[in-house]
């Protein structure tokens, strides 16, 4: 499923594999808290590297001062929720890019649980999260693709003894 959206975003194809678009320059920059869109990132990372094309995956964390999405053909930008918010590090990034970002094909990639569900109030939730994500960076993207989160118990505090 998200495959087919990053495969739509490079190619504007409904059908088709991956291997029929030409090789393309790609970013895909990603913050992650618990490591969950870090794998989201590489497995996109690997995918689109399979099917020839040039990938840099960026930590925004580790991001450099003079990585500009403008370099790029395609950008995808990662970023999970956490108490309604994404991770400081993409939403700083964006906010110093938010011009070339609407200058390049780029998409937002939200991982969230809300979007492993089928509630409709988390649904609305989740377009709120995206819309206030515009409005703090300044960067409406085209395109959005939500992306199912993890939910490990055994991680969280509140089982811990
Ligand atoms: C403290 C905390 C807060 C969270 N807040 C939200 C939230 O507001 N909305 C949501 O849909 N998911 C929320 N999640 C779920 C995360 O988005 C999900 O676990 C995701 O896989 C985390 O990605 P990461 O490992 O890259 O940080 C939250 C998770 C945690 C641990």
């Amino acid at each position: 499923m998200m495959l087919r959206a990053v495969w739509q975003m490079l190619s504007r194809q409904e059908t088709g594999s991956m291997h029929e678009a030409s090789a393309m320059n790609i970013l895909i920059l990603y913050g992650t808290t618990e490591g969950q869109t870090r794998k989201i990132a590489q497995f996109m990372h690997d995918r689109l590297d399979d099917a020839d094309h040039r990938v840099t995956l960026i930590d925004a964390a580790a991001a450099h001062g003079s990585l500009d999405p403008r370099a790029f053909d395609v950008v995808f930008i990662a970023a999970s929720l956490h108490m309604e918010r994404y991770q400081p590090a993409v939403t700083g990034f964006v906010h110093r890019h938010a011009n070339g970002l609407s200058h390049v094909k780029a998409a937002f990639v939200s991982v969230s649980l809300a979007a492993a569900g089928h509630d409709e109030e988390d649904k609305t939730g989740l377009q709120k999260c995206v819309a206030e994500f515009a409005r703090t960076t300044g960067w409406t993207p085209k395109t959005v693709l939500h992306v199912a989160g993890a939910f490990r118990f055994a991680q969280y505090d509140f089982f811990k003894s």
